[in-house]
């Protein structure tokens, strides 16, 4: 196990390449195995859950290659059955993705619960109703069993918006007979990369990116090669990294209007954003203020970026308040934060904050990948040297973290886990 030590208040200045944003890439390989052919994913990130659900694949008998460290060929053409039940599944929540994928070409699927970072319950009953519109059976004691003698289109009416639903249902879809209509779908970027690419391999999907999605079922699916798009939350974090530390970043290849409600809240914190047509600089300001903010499905303010603009706000004058709407608990991280003495008070979704004029170098955990996200900018910004235990939460989600940052200026060391910390004494009293 490895710790990260950060040596704060140094500002950031530079640029930094975006890599493909996960929570496509994770929903487009399970999409690949509805391929009856090569698949060729560009763009796809370097980073460990998606190392993990390709060993998922390699475990189902998919054949997987690494052109090169972003580039995936999946060949799923010798695959045995549907089912994925490993301790692989189980590590994140993406891994749900494989019930829509093994449905529509198997017509049966038998997959773990799926795991990943706890805000409290995250369940999967509007994946099952969905299932159940297109006529499958599911079983959900133990493991997530489902068949379906047929899958016919259907309409299915999502009674909250859920990206995962809304993916995996047109993952069941695709192949089925007859049209579905998803109504209230999820409209994030990641929702619209899934249906392209589906469209890509020959579906028939319209809609996507409005809260109306049509799925006609198609015979079935070619092979097809295609790019990943940017990672809209990678993007947000290192937004925030110049904001907090009150450095100069430009964010490189990205999909600036992706990025839209955070852009908005960092120019009305203060600081400047200027876009360009693939890539958006922000310069950090000394005088910032303080905001409210409600997390919101897409095009709203997204709650993965909630724990990172929480840890820039700690640090701003005055009071502002934060509206967690999508997630039940996800302000966990927010004792780590009080250790750096912060000041944040947290009931139910909404976390009052009264900006401190310091934050000051500790040791924290993270407790999940945004939240260690927050950990890593809130160090950047503290006086004296940080140490962030579970990396591993970090590494799930962003690649080259550390470098990307050092790159900038930040002083940032991975450091094994039982190495001895010095936190800076005269500091804390
Ligand atoms: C996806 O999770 C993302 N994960 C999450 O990002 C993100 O926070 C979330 O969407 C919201 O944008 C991946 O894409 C792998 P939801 P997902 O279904 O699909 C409730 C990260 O950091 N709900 O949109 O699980 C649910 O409890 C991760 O990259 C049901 O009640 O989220 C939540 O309150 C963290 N029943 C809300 O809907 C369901 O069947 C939104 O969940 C499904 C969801």
């Amino acid at each position: 196990m490895e710790k990260l030590l950060i040596h704060g208040q140094r500002p950031l200045c530079g640029q930094v390449s975006i890599n493909g944003a996960k929570n496509a890439a994770l929903a487009i390989i399970a999409a690949s195995l509805l391929a009856d052919d090569i698949v060729t994913l560009e763009n796809i990130p370097d980073i460990d859950d998606i190392k993990n659900l390709v060993m998922v694949l390699e475990k189902m008998n998919v054949r997987t290659t690494y052109l090169d460290k972003h580039t995936l060929r999946i060949d799923s053409r010798y695959m045995s059955n549907g089912c994925a039940d490993s301790e692989n599944v189980r590590k994140m929540r993406a891994s749900y993705y494989l019930l829509g994928a093994l449905l529509g070409r198997f017509k049966c699927a038998r997959v773990a619960f799926p795991g990943g970072c706890d805000f409290g319950v995250r369940p999967i009953d509007q994946h099952i109703k969905g299932f159940q519109a297109l006529g499958a059976e599911v079983d959900a004691k133990g493991i997530i069993s489902i068949q379906a003698r047929e899958l016919r289109g259907a309409n299915v009416f999502l009674d909250m918006v859920t990206v995962g639903a809304t993916i995996n249902i047109m993952l069941a879809a695709v192949l089925a007979k007859g049209t579905t209509v998803i109504e209230n779908a999820a409209k994030e970027p990641h929702v619209v990369d899934t249906a392209s690419f589906l469209n890509s391999l020959g579906a028939n999907i319209k809609g996507a990116g409005t809260d109306v999605i049509r799925i006609k079922g198609v015979q079935k699916l070619h092979g097809s090669t295609y790019a990943i798009i940017p990672d809209q939350i990678e993007a947000g974090t290192y937004m925030v990294a110049a904001a907090i530390t009150k450095g100069d970043i430009t964010v490189k290849n990205v999909i600036p209007r992706h990025m839209d409600a955070i852009s908005a809240k960092l120019k009305e914190i203060g600081a400047s954003v200027i876009e360009r047509d693939e890539e958006i600089r922000v310069i950090g300001c000394e005088t910032m203020k303080p905001v409210k903010i409600k997390t919101l499905p897409y095009p709203g303010f997204p709650t993965d970026m909630q724990p990172q603009i929480t840890a820039l706000l700690s640090t701003v004058p005055g009071t502002s308040i934060i509206n967690e709407s999508v997630w039940d608990n996800r302000f966990r991280y927010v004792e780590q934060l009080k250790r750096f003495g912060a000041n944040i008070d947290v009931e139910g979704r909404i976390a009052v904050v009264d900006g401190v004029d310091n934050l000051v170098g500790t040791e924290v955990e993270a407790v999940d990948l945004r939240a260690g996200a927050a950990m890593v900018l809130a160090g950047l910004a503290a006086q004296g040297e940080t140490y962030i235990n579970n990396v591993t939460f970090i590494d799930r989600g962003y690649e080259q973290l550390v470098n990307k940052l050092n790159a900038m200026g930040a002083w940032i060391e991975r450091i094994d886990s039982d190495t001895p910390i010095q936190i800076m004494q005269e500091k804390v009293i």
